[in-house]
């Protein structure tokens, strides 16, 4: 029997149909802890997202016929890996896949973020467009200038890639340097001062979890360029929201764009009063395309945990 706790694609809905008995929730909202173990009786595989919280309590809860946990994602950060191998649950989830419209979206967020492009819309659909003046809504270039990128992963070199096409200078920092040939061309700094003081974008493509919980806070940010622009789609816990709302309203950073959040949904609420941040509702991976291709893959790691069993 397969759990399947949220509403997924059609399409894999399908296949997980025909290769499964299923008990599908279709749970929408905050996570429900109750409901789902409510509904674990007789499961021996369970499909969740980033927002089901699998905390070691409630891993221990579940019961013996349970052998693997597929995420619908590639961050594994909201389920508590130490205590599913203490039970000898696999753990399922979707690398890969979503690398590309992740990285696009990276993309979309740099240039809306530099472009005012959230302002500007803000702007036209209330009404309120004098028409233009060689002034009006200046932003800054983003051809040109130097990225830096934080967390050199699968994610990271794809927004690398295509940050080559707009003549972007590429600079990383990650715990490990990276062989020459997946570096292509970018440059290493081992050292977070000369990494933030050297950039114009900074790039937020790590992973979640512990090593990286609050790495940009005051201190770092008092480092970046000043009028720099910060762009997050890794996850909000790499961030500390204080500091970089304390960023955005002095202006040291001139803008952000943001896809996740420390304890999504409820995003801290001085984000909605800044017009110089561009704020998504965490869709890096939201397309028909890769969500077809994450849940294919997501079914594909239970088969074969299954099969182990
Ligand atoms: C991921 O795959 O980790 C994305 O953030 C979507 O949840």
């Amino acid at each position: 029997m397969l759990l399947i706790t949220r509403i997924i694609p059609e399409a894999v809905l399908a296949r997980a149909r025909a290769e499964h008995e299923t008990r599908e929730l279709r749970h929408v909202g905050p996570f429900d802890r109750a409901k789902l173990l409510a509904a674990t009786d007789g499961v021996d595989a369970i499909l969740c997202a980033t927002s089901d919280k699998f905390d070691a309590a409630l891993i221990a809860a579940l019961p013996a016929s349970v052998k693997v946990i597929a995420t619908y994602s590639v961050g594994t950060e909201h389920i508590d890996l130490a205590a599913a191998a203490a039970r000898g649950i696999a753990i399922a989830n979707t690398p890969d896949v979503l690398t590309g419209a992740t990285a696009e979206l990276t993309l979309m967020l740099m240039l809306m973020a530099a472009r005012r492009a959230g302002e500007g819309e803000r702007i036209l659909r209330a009404g309120n467009w004098a028409g233009l003046t060689p002034t009006y809504l200046l932003g800054r270039d983003v051809h040109g200038k130097r990225l830096g990128i934080f967390g050199m992963g699968r994610i990271g070199r794809a927004v690398a890639r295509m940050a080559r096409a707009l003549d972007m200078e590429i600079h990383y920092h990650n715990r490990t340097r990276l062989d020459p040939a997946l570096e292509d061309g970018a440059m290493y700094h081992a050292d977070d001062t000369s990494f933030l003081g050297g950039i114009d974008f900074l790039s937020l493509n790590a992973p979640g979890g512990e090593s990286t919980r609050g790495w940009l806070n005051a201190a770092r940010l008092a480092k970046l360029t000043p009028g720099a622009i910060v762009v997050n789609t890794g996850r909000g816990s790499i961030v500390d929201d204080a500091a970089l709302i304390a960023a955005l309203r002095s202006g040291h950073v001139a803008a952000a764009g943001l896809d996740v959040y420390n304890n999504e949904p409820n995003l801290h609420p001085d984000y909605l009063t800044l017009e110089n941040a561009v704020l998504l509702p965490h869709i890096g991976s939201a397309t028909v395309e890769t969500r077809n291709a994450m849940g294919f893959l997501a079914l594909d790691g239970i088969k074969a945990a299954l099969s182990r069993v």
